[in-house]
């Protein structure tokens, strides 16, 4: 049976680094695999309007756009990988364009949950991509991927990050990982015990928190080893299927909060609405 490797494609530059790096990817597969691409920055994918309405009834979003398209591709793919270019010093903003309507997820749990998934995160510049690994990482925590491995790859020009052998060896590496799992041995740089997340907030007291999973923990040397412990929190977003399935109840009963104190809240709210003068475009359908 034929299995479907999705490529989310974060760059609008064709036959650039992203969808290089996603095609010399899936060359390192073994046979049975098919590969579909999706360019993002090309689609039609429009702001969350915040209606909750995918939240509730029929659980869609009223939105007519590509939203629908990526999120069934994503439901269909048996696999994905997601790559996107570094924009100053993030990713390209078409992840969080996806992402923003991540509320709809919630509708399709099932079918999103566990798919293994890596991600690369390409820079022009060395040391210069930022937090794009951390986004990338995101974008395949918050799909409700099992995130198998990221990297962060540089070169700027089309194509030059094959130009030395680094590149072909991360895409080597990260299709292993999709098909065997994560690698066993120890992580190079310190990681979220819980998330396997590498980016952190520190603060006084040795107390830190994980940036990817949000989970609060403490951090000490042990020789010459930063050392990293993080603790399970009430609001986990992805860390197992019944937090996943949690959060969804907690978001559906924002709506009878939302009721119960809907004068408090109207009497905070109607002060504000007549400060300050909106400045809008007025001939906004002329652009290109
Ligand atoms: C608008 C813009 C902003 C960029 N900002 C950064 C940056 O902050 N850091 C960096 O290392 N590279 C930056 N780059 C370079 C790209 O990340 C690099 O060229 C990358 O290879 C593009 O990937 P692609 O070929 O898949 O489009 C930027 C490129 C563009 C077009």
């Amino acid at each position: 049976m034929t299995r479907t490797l999705l490529g989310l494609v974060g760059s609008p530059r064709k036959s650039g680094n992203s969808e290089l790096f996603i095609k010399e990817l899936f060359g390192h597969l073994p046979s049975g695999w098919q590969l579909k691409l999706i360019r993002l920055p090309e689609l039609d994918i429009r702001p969350c309007l915040a209606c909750y309405q995918c939240l509730f009834g029929e659980m869609k979003c009223p939105r007519d756009d590509d939203f629908q398209l990526v999120l069934q591709s994503l439901m269909e793919a048996d696999a994905y990988v997601v790559a996107a270019p570094t924009y100053f010093l993030g990713p390209n903003a078409c992840l969080k364009r996806f992402l923003d309507r991540g509320l709809s997820f919630y509708a399709h749990v099932d079918r999103l949950w566990g798919k293994p998934a890596v991600g690369v995160a390409i820079a022009g510049i060395p040391e210069m991509e930022g937090y794009t690994k951390l986004c990338v990482d995101s974008f395949i925590k918050l799909t409700l991927g099992d995130l198998r491995g990221s990297e962060v790859i540089y070169g700027a020009l089309p194509g030059e990050i094959f130009l030395g052998e680094g590149g072909r060896e991360a895409a080597s590496r990260l299709a292993r990982a999709l098909t065997e799992g994560r690698e066993p041995t120890a992580p190079s740089v310190p990681v979220c015990p819980l998330c396997g997340g590498d980016t952190f907030r520190f603060m006084e007291d040795g107390k830190l928190r994980c940036l990817l999973c949000s989970s609060p923990g403490r951090y000490g040397w042990r020789e010459d080893r930063l050392g990293i412990q993080t603790d399970p929190m009430e609001h986990s977003f992805f860390l197992t299927y019944e937090e996943v399935v949690g959060h969804a109840h907690w978001l559906r009963s924002i709506k009878e909060q939302f009721l119960a104190r809907r004068q408090e809240l109207k009497a905070v709210t109607q002060g504000y609405g007549a400060v300050g003068t909106w400045v809008k475009p007025e001939k906004a359908q002329e652009r290109s």
